[in-house]
Order: structure tokens, then sequence, then C-alpha cells
């Protein structure tokens, strides 16, 4: 079967990589990933906002079916443009994506099925009234715009925002630019707890849910800095989290159904991955937002354990037919390596040496994400997240072990958390989950 990928990171690499062992991969991609390219029959660069060149490539190489990885295509509407041209999709259609494109559908989805795990909310095109939510709610407020942004646009009281004072400028400004296409915005109360993924495949009816994993999302050790794309993520053996039971995966993913089913009465059946993004509060798992795709680098956690065929599961979701699917019973963990000035967005464009040899035989493997080869074969960086090193084992800290010393093998101008899944870390996470449950 000829399958296409479509996406650059290092999300895309491992999706095109697990596909490749079973189905003939085609890539098109914004810039010459490395890794992509090696895994892929043919590949295009492009802009992946040019739709018509993307279905044109397609066609050309009698794809059967498209996997789409980054959000910002599913927006645009690419899965509605190659469904009208015969190729099926692992992705949701435009008005199934809004679960992540527009976060006010998302909340009023929860409101009009009766969906647990909602919170206290509004979304507001009207300024003053969302001045007096925020006064009202006399606690720290999330406050988000309610398109896309890229990771950029939402903002945390007690996080990028001081005060709720501070986040009323912020939503003017929100209205002022009508910041991701909407002159309004979403306000949330601020969940405490311990946040974590579960990603799940979706056939438009069927959902069968993968390992939970967490991510990292500050910029610096401890916790601190920038919230930036991600930093580095681990999962467990037992598919759980050190501080997430069966119970609260269990009711996590009863909510991922029901909101399928609620996508599916009210707009069109929801085909592809599903991420949802909770937080585990003191009274059970709330959701923070889903995400139409892959997480990156959850992505990573949990392609690294699948035993089964992706292509084969690919099919199954476009036929609405999906089955049982394996996952390794072991432990994860990815950590990125960035530019050493990331988050901030200056381009670096040096040199970044990768001994892959190396890191296979340390027991990891390695993903390319914002990254391109120049005309001399080097990889050079960007301003963005670069490489994904994931290691999995048996437990966690060994995991960890491994991701560690295979980072020995990456040399340029880099940076990374060494504390992401360390023994540390996790007890303060567990410690913290104790804390807000009270016990
Ligand atoms: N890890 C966060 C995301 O994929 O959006």
């Amino acid at each position: 079967m000829n399958m296409l990928v479509i996406g650059s990171g290092a999300r895309e690499h491992i999706i095109a990589k697990t596909l490749s062992r079973n189905a003939d991969v085609y890539t098109y991609m914004s810039k010459k990933n490395p890794g992509l390219i090696d895994v892929s029959i043919d590949y295009m660069v492009g802009s992946e906002s040019d739709f018509d060149a993307i279905v044109s490539y397609a066609k050309d190489n009698d794809i059967e079916i498209a996997f789409i990885g980054p959000e910002a295509p599913l927006e645009g509407g690419i899965v509605d443009q190659l469904n009208d041209n015969g190729i099926s999709c692992v992705g949701p259609t435009k008005k199934a994506a809004q679960i992540e494109t527009n976060k006010a559908f998302m909340r009023q989805l929860f409101v009009d099925y009766d969906i647990e795990g909602s919170i206290k909310y509004g979304t507001f095109y009207d300024l003053d009234e969302a001045y007096e939510f925020i006064d009202e709610l006399d606690e720290p407020v999330v406050v988000k715009p309610i398109g896309l942004t890229g990771g950029k646009g939402v903002k945390i009281v007690g996080d990028q925002l001081e005060s709720n004072e501070e986040a009323k400028e912020y939503v003017k400004e929100i209205f002022d630019e009508k910041m991701s296409g909407y002159e309004g915005v979403v306000l949330e109360e601020l969940l405490v707890g311990e946040e974590y993924t579960i990603q799940a495949f979706v056939d438009g009816e069927h959902i069968i849910p993968m390992p939970a994993a967490q991510d990292h999302p500050h910029a610096f050790e401890g916790n601190i800095g920038p919230i930036t794309g991600g930093m580095g993520s681990y999962s467990s053996k037992d598919h759980l989290l050190p501080f997430l039971t069966k119970d609260d995966y269990d009711a996590s993913v009863s909510i991922m159904k029901k909101t399928i089913d609620a996508i599916a009465q009210e707009e069109e059946p929801y085909k592809g991955i599903l991420y949802g993004q909770f937080m585990l509060c003191k009274d059970g798992p709330k959701v923070i937002e889903y995400n139409a795709r892959f997480g990156d680098p959850e992505a990573m956690n949990v392609l690294s354990l699948l035993d089964s065929n992706l292509a084969n599961i690919s099919k199954q979701i476009v036929d609405g037919t999906l089955d049982t699917v394996v996952f390794k019973r072991k432990s994860s963990v990815c950590k990125y390596i960035v530019p050493d000035n990331y988050p901030n967005t200056e381009a670096n464009d040096t040199i970044v040496e990768v001994d892959e040899e190396k890191i296979n035989d340390d027991g990891a493997d390695v993903y390319y994400a914002a990254v391109y080869l120049d005309d001399n074969n080097d990889i050079r960086l960007t301003s963005s997240r670069a490489i994904a090193v994931i290691a999995e084992d048996d437990t966690i800290n060994q995991a960890e072990e491994v991701c560690e010393e295979a980072i020995k093998n990456i040399n340029g101008e880099v940076y990374h958390r060494s504390d992401v899944a360390t023994e540390k870390l996790i007890d303060e996470k567990i410690q913290h989950m104790k804390e807000v449950k009270g016990e």
C-alpha cells in the first residue's frame, strides 16, 4: 500500500518510520528532514498549506491513505480536499478537527453532551463580559484564544501572566488583534494537579487508547522557564503513570469516547488520532484540551512501543473497523535536543553532529525535528526543537539512563533537560499528586 505522510518533524519521522515497516511511504514536508528522507521511497518539499500541490503529489504516487501529522493542515481542510480526490486520511475533516481548532466548540460540546471532566469556563465575544467573568472568578484564570496559535496563545495566571489584571490586558490584546482569527476568547478556571496525555486511535466510532505519557513543557531544569512545545516525555510499562491509577486512566478514556460520540452527532465522524491533555485533579481527570493529531514528543513514546502494524491500523481507521492494537510492556523516555538559544525564536543555523550508529548501539533511537539538510548534506539547526532521542527499557529509570548516554553522541550548540523522567522529578510528581488529593 502507498501511504503519504504530511509534515516535517520528529512526530512525522516516527510515523513514517513505523509505517515503512509495512507500507511504501511517501512524504510531503516543508523542509528537507534527513530522517523522513531516509525512510521514504520518495518525498516532496513544499508548503504544508499548498493543498493543491499535496493532492497532486498524492495522485501522482497512487497514494491510498494519507497520514496527517500537524494540526494546521487539518484546520485548513486538507482531509476534505484529499477525500474529495479519492484519497482516504488518518486525520479528521475540517469540521471534526474543531475539537482542537476551536476551543469554544470543544468546551460547548462538553456542556451540550453532559460529558464529565468539564470545568468552569466561559466563551466571550464582548470585552466587558470577559472582564466581568474574570472578576467573578476571583481565582487565577487561564486565557485561551479560540483558534490555533501554534502553541503560543494560551496564557496562565501564575505562569506567563502575573495577575488577573494582567490577564485582562491580554484579553484586550486578543480582541484588538483578532488573535487566531476570532474577536473572542475562552476563559477558564486554573486546574490544579498533574498533567498527562492519553492518545487514541479513532475510526469514527471506536477508540483504542494508547499508553499514557507525561510531557515536560517548561524549557529549563526543575520545570521552570517558558512553556515550549515539550522538552521530553515518558511512559511506564504498565501503560499508566506513577501518579495515575487504572481508574483514572479508564475515566479519561471514557471522556474521550463520549467526546468522539458527541463530535459524530454534532458534526461528522472523527477519524484519526485524538490527543487528550488531562489534568488529574483532586476530584478526578479534567480535560485541559484536545489535539486532533499525535502529540510531539508523546508520539515517540507510544509509537516506539507499538507492536502492531500501523499501516493496518490506518486502513482500519479509514474503514471504521478498528480492532486490537498491541503495545509492548516497556517504559519509554524521550528527550528533546534544542538549540542553545531555544525557545528564543532567532534561527541558530549551525551544524549539529549526530552519530546515529552510536545512539543505536547505546539502545536508543533518534528522530529529527526542526533541522534541515544543507547542500553539503550537513544537518543544521533552526530555531525550534531539533532532535528527539527515545529509549525504551523495563523501568522509566533504566530508559532515562539509556537516553542520557545516547545523547552524548549529539554535538553542537544545543542543550536538553537532563532532569526529564529522573527518579527525583517523578517522586516530586507523585508527592504533588498526594498533596492535591489531600493524602
Ligand atoms: N506535547 C504537546 C503537543 O503535542 O501539543
